[in-house]
């Protein structure tokens, strides 16, 4: 085998996997069936906030190649699969690129491979589904002819601290020989690996990690609303609690939860419970209630605040600043800023938009324009809403210069600003 690693899915997890591996000095190559993502990497273009375009070329010349071609995995001694695992339309578990990207795994399996699924998924995924897809489309036998291992992603976007190398990575597989090869496979380009007891240990684990992150979100959250009708400064509440060293972690409201894991991946975990066991996972029912009505009370607050100036939301113009789920990334997935955008929009807002890294943002079928001058469009809105705190923005600034500036992100200091 000629080839150390194969990454299936080549996205905002595989890529960064990619260009730890290679330059660990492992030979990669990379299979997507996407011809956009692959014919743009192999000609030097990314598509991931974190990998430049330069990175991109650096691994190109290290002898990194993408390929739409599944007979190219038979070259690979380790084959890691990080596609999506999205929801259905009817909020179930959606696996079916883990399934196909399994299938294309198993018609070229040689023997002695590591096979690591890297997606979210819910507990009992790498056992019982990825396994027998292998088993049947190879003819050979885990555990004895390829190894099987389950290593959450912990990939954290625009996170210039933490990356790959310095992220602990767990990995746990279907026998205790594959977490022994996974763990020497990781080894080579993470500093620290965690053994699992098993996969299905290693799957619940970052359900648990982003369950609790969704949870914690939310708990502030409800706090917002009533802390507001208290007239009590959670944001000064939290900085308080926080300053004890043990026992807290402080988490911070906001206009609601986006991305790719948190509204998402606890699904897959109350999914799991409800369809096995028959009863709902009672927090993560209540937390996505109060995380997903969010948006729709920042409507209201900001319906409060025009109100101040004898403006009805009808006719008004609302900026909008920051459309992504978080912070100095371009990605919107889930973004909370578009049921923001169709609450005010529903109530006769004229609603506007600036990000520094998005030119033009889809809301309900139209596709706004970024507004051209920032400035001057701060000055003319009757509401500026604080979705996003990119690094770009002087929050303190903008709010000054506003007529009103709703800060739905605590990061002005209040005095020209109402903070969430
Ligand atoms: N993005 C994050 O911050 C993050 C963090 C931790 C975990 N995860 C998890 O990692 C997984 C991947 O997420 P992502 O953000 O990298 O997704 P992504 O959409 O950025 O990339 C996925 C890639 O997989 C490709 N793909 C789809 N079906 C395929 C198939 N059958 N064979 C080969 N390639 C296929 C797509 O074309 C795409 O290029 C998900 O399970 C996600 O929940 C994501």
């Amino acid at each position: 085998m000629s080839v150390d690693l194969v990454v299936l899915g080549l996205g905002y997890v595989g890529l960064p996997l990619v260009e730890a591996a290679v330059q660990a000095g492992l030979k990669v190559i990379g299979y997507d069936v996407n011809r956009r993502v692959v014919d743009g990497l192999n000609s030097g273009h990314s598509h991931v906030d974190d990998i430049s375009n330069a990175a991109v070329a650096e691994l190109l010349d290290r002898g990194f190649s993408a390929t739409m071609d599944e007979r190219e995995i038979q070259d690979a001694r380790v084959a890691v699969i990080c596609v999506p695992t999205p929801l259905s339309v009817d909020g179930r578990p959606e696996l079916g690129a883990v399934r196909s990207a399994a299938e294309a795994v198993a018609r070229n399996l040689s023997p002695g491979t590591l096979v690591v699924l890297e997606s979210t998924t819910y507990p009992g995924t790498t056992q019982e589904v990825i396994e027998p897809i292998l088993v049947e489309g190879s003819g050979l036998v885990a555990g004895v002819d390829f190894y099987l291992a389950f290593s959450p992603e912990r990939i954290d976007p625009g996170n210039q601290v933490y990356g790959l190398a310095n992220t602990p990575k767990v990995v746990g597989g279907v026998t205790k020989g594959a977490t022994r090869r996974a763990a020497d496979f990781y080894r080579r380009f993470v500093d620290t690996v965690v053994p699992a007891k098993s996969a299905r240990e290693a799957e619940t684990a970052k359900l648990l990690e982003n369950t609790y992150r969704h949870i914690n979100i939310a708990l502030v959250n409800e706090m917002a609303r009533f802390c507001h009708e208290l007239d009590i400064d959670l944001w000064d509440v939290i900085n308080l609690a926080k300053t004890k060293p043990f026992g807290f972690q402080a988490f911070y409201p906001g206009p609601g939860v986006g991305g790719h894991c948190i509204p998402i991946d606890p699904n897959y975990l109350s999914h799991r419970v409800k369809s096995r066991l028959g009863y709902p996972f009672r927090f993560v029912e209540l937390a996505q209630e109060i995380n997903a009505t969010m948006p729709t009370y920042v409507a209201r607050r900001a319906q409060d605040i025009l109100n101040l100036d004898s403006k009805p939301l009808r006719g008004s113009s609302v900026l909008l600043l920051g459309i992504t789920y978080k912070p100095d990334i371009s990605d919107q997935r889930e973004s909370p800023a578009v049921p923001l955008a169709q609450a005010l929009r529903v109530q006769g807002a004229d609603v506007q938009f600036h990000d520094p890294n998005v030119e033009r943002w889809l809301v309900t079928g139209d596709l706004l324009d970024r507004v051209a001058d920032l400035d001057a469009a701060v000055g003319r809105a009757d509401l500026v809403i604080l979705v996003q705190n990119h690094r770009a923005y002087d929050a303190d600034a903008l709010a000054a210069a506003s007529k009103r500036f709703f800060d739905t992100k605590g990061v002005t200091s209040g005095l020209n600003s109402f903070r969430l």
